[in-house]
């Protein structure tokens, strides 16, 4: 008999938790994650979670709150006995400086790594890493999880002919051609350069997507520099049509204005983040990742495979 599933949320994304908790049957603990009256952050868990297989769900967005909420919790619940603590993180913040490629610049996903270790998690569940190399960057167990079958499924109801996915950029390329070969489509890529860490620009665009349907697959938005430019370009080289799909809807100002001036028909994100209030956009369809993610949680609890969950 294993030993007690408890599900623990701060308040990045709240709505999430609740959906997972009600995926699994399991309510979220009783804990208050609050601040001081000068704004740091105050912890209290309010019930015994000593022996138990804790759950501590948080994504990492901005700003630096969620993740000083996060590093507390698991703090909190080491210090209070909980036997296993995994810290399941749907959006992984500070992940797009994963190597030194310039002078001067931080690996802050390692340092993001070695923070959440050092607080106390026993192993990570994660979602489409910016970079799948950062699994290797935590020295303790990571479940690394992938969007894929949500948009794979949501694509295959709109039936959708003639298509070829796109990567908007040659990173992107491994994960555009696994969605290639799902959906029977061709497979092309963006030259993308970054003048500056905000903006994006298209040098070229390699394959085919004259009279096509287009997917561009990416696992971030932020600003939109890099979907919304990439989609005007495809779109100018005599695409059909231009839907996108992105795991993570960081959504930054002016990114949902840009989307909306865009070419791109249908936009569909996840919930890994909860959408800022007041977007409201008649192009951005978020399909929930909620029941991947509570379906994993039980599989990890009760010591079952977790890769059947790939496909
Ligand atoms: C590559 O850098 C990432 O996969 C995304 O393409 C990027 O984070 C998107 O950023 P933005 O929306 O600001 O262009």
């Amino acid at each position: 008999m294993p030993f007690e599933l408890k599900l623990l949320s701060g308040n990045s994304n709240y709505p999430l938790a609740e959906k997972i908790s009600r995926y699994l049957g399991v309510p979220l603990t009783n804990a208050d994650v609050s601040r001081f009256q000068d704004g740091e952050v105050s912890i209290k868990i309010n019930e015994n979670i000593r022996g138990t297989d804790l759950f501590i769900i948080q994504s990492t967005q901005a700003p630096a709150e969620n993740l000083v909420e996060l590093l507390v919790m698991l703090d909190a619940a080491r210090r209070a006995s909980a036997r296993r603590i995994t810290a399941v993180i749907p959006y992984f913040g500070y992940a797009r400086q994963d190597r030194k490629d310039q002078p001067r610049v931080p690996i802050s996903a390692k340092l993001m790594a070695n923070l959440i270790t050092t607080a106390g998690a026993n192993r990570v569940l994660t979602m489409d890493l910016h970079a799948s190399q950062i699994q290797g960057f935590f020295d303790i167990p990571l479940d690394h999880l992938y969007s894929a079958p949500i948009f794979l499924k949501c694509f295959a109801q709109m039936e959708l002919s003639d298509l070829v996915v796109v990567a908007p950029d040659p990173g992107g390329v491994h994960m555009a051609r696994a969605y290639a070969k799902r959906l029977g489509a061709s497979l092309a890529f963006i030259d993308k350069r970054r003048p500056d860490k905000d903006r994006a620009e298209v040098m070229h665009i390699v394959g085919k997507v004259k009279g096509k349907t287009v997917i561009i697959q990416d696992d971030i938005i932020n600003t939109g520099e890099t979907l919304t430019k990439g989609a005007a370009a495809i779109k100018d080289r005599g695409a059909k049509e231009v839907y996108a799909c992105c795991t993570h809807p960081v959504l930054s100002r002016g990114a949902v204005e840009r989307v909306e001036e865009s070419p791109i028909s249908r936009l569909l994100v996840t919930d890994t983040i909860p959408l800022r209030k007041g977007i409201n956009s008649k192009k951005i369809e978020v399909a929930s990742i909620s029941d991947l993610l509570g379906e994993a949680i039980k599989r990890i609890h009760q010591e079952e495979s977790v890769s059947s969950l790939f496909y």
